[in-house]
């Protein structure tokens, strides 16, 4: 096992600061109120520490912000996308490269080049918007992921990694003719960035062989993936992130990437591909959805910022202080009895509502019962991930479904804050846990049809 140290203290320091507004705890009442109660109605200047998400909040280097001033804008061939492309095929192994703006148009053309209604799309986890793009193709997605991962208390170095036995049960019952494509999600985010092994990567590629299916990676996190496998998996401790990401992809036929996460930048991301067909079947797509397949939905600059977020996110320094952040925050949780979710993942700390809050039942929306009250108790903004966001109703039967975890995630952007500000949130969540019994239900008052959770109102009960 690697014996890197960690966590390792920052390794840069802050040369430009954002001042962040105080607001008063009546304020923050009102605020939430008036916000009913979703904390994605929140303005952002009205939060002290925004753990919403890790996702497009990074804060770039000197380095990127010095290559925006390279940013060549013209239409066709600038030179910051060969940059891009020639990162990312360096990074991955892949062949081909499509730029997109961020994550989810990438999802959406790959679920359109290989899904049909009816066929089923098989992963650890489909985070959000990946499973809403394959059920808008009419296809099913299916999460297999290991019965560890969805167990808040038990120790499992990768619960990030898909059930193998399930997936190949799956295959062989609904026929390899109906399933699309396998996608593992490194890390997984919906259960709390937890990483998945390069032996279950290497499995899922030997079970896409015996089938004849495509795999692809949801690489938004495969630094941080990468990372983990250097501390916890037999035989790449001395091995560089580099290297162990190189290998992940080289077991997958493409990936798309949401580069606002480990491509430490604000807006981007992309599609690879090994298959040429597909690659040229993607572009007719991509000139439609997002632009000409060398900008892609994205300006010059914000080519250059990426290719170079790319590879600062596989320094091994930065990454030991990344995930030690994270885990300062939660170990402090840890420590005062708080319901964590464990082993602590890579870019977030969950909260186990389940646990936390055992009065409040799943359809009372206990997680946003949480945000709320953890707002108006310190300005901190995090996120509910549990019935409101992945329960449903199935079409077939009509039945509720409720999904099996119940959280709330914190998740910490990158580069951003200081410990002092994790010192804040861990007192505050702290503080609601020990009046926790205080905290009541919600209801709905207003439900989008899809992606419920980013526009629904509540009210306390
Ligand atoms: C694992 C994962 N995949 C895909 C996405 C979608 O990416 P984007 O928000 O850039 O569209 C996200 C965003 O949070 C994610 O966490």
């Amino acid at each position: 096992m690697a014996t890197y140290p960690f966590p390792e203290a920052e390794p840069f320091r802050i040369k430009v600061v954002e001042p962040l507004k105080m607001t008063t705890r009546e304020e923050r009442e009102r605020i939430i109120r008036e916000a009913h109660y979703n904390t994605f109605n929140i303005r952002s200047e009205d939060v002290y520490i925004d753990l919403l998400t890790d996702s497009g909040t990074a804060a770039m280097s000197q380095d990127q912000w010095a290559g925006l001033m390279l940013g060549d804008e013209a239409y066709a061939g600038c030179r910051n996308w060969f940059h891009l492309e020639e990162t990312v095929r360096d990074i991955t192994g892949f062949k081909y490269v499509l730029p997109t703006h961020q994550g989810r148009p990438a999802e959406n053309i790959l679920t359109a080049l290989y899904l049909r209604p009816g066929f089923a799309a098989l992963g650890n986890m489909f985070f959000d918007t990946t499973r809403a793009h394959v059920e808008t193709k009419g296809a099913l997605p299916r999460d297999l992921i290991i019965d560890e991962g969805l167990d808040t208390t038990v120790y499992h170095p990768f619960k990030g990694n898909i059930d193998i036995d399930k997936l190949e049960e799956y295959i062989k019952r609904e026929t390899p003719e109906k399933i699309g494509f396998i996608m593992l999600t490194v890390t997984c985010n919906n259960n709390g960035g937890q990483p998945v092994s390069m032996e279950n990567i290497r499995a899922v590629r030997e079970v896409a062989d015996k089938y004849g299916l495509p795999f692809f990676l949801d690489a938004a996190r495969y630094a941080e993936n990468a990372f983990f496998i250097k501390m916890r998996e037999e035989g790449y401790a001395d091995k560089s992130l580099k290297e162990i990401a190189r290998e992940m992809f080289s077991y997958a036929d493409g990936c798309t990437m949401s580069a606002k996460k480990d491509g430490l930048v604000n807006m981007g991301g992309f599609l690879a591909l090994n298959d040429e067909a597909k690659f040229r079947e993607a572009q007719q797509l991509l000139i439609l959805l997002e632009g000409f397949p060398t900008y892609g939905g994205l300006a010059g600059r914000d080519l250059e910022a990426l290719a170079r977020g790319l590879r600062e996110a596989l320094d091994e320094r930065y990454m030991a202080y990344r995930v030690g952040q994270v885990h300062y925050l939660g170990n402090q949780m840890l420590k005062a009895g708080v319901p964590v979710f464990q082993p602590i993942g890579g870019h977030c700390v969950l909260l186990d509502m389940k646990r936390f809050l055992p009065h409040i039942p799943q359809d009372q929306f206990p997680s946003e019962a949480f945000c709320a009250e953890l707002y108006v108790d310190s300005g901190t903004r995090a996120i509910g991930l549990g019935f409101l966001a992945f329960g449903r109703v199935d079409r077939e039967s009509g039945e509720v479904i409720y999904p099996p975890l119940e959280v709330v995630r914190m998740a910490v952007p990158r580069r951003v804050y200081t410990n002092n500000h994790m010192d804040v949130v861990a007192r505050s969540v702290i503080n609601i846990y020990e009046r926790r019994e205080t905290l009541r239900g919600m209801r709905l008052t207003y439900e989008p049809p899809m992606l419920r959770h980013f526009r629904a109102h509540l009210e306390p009960l």
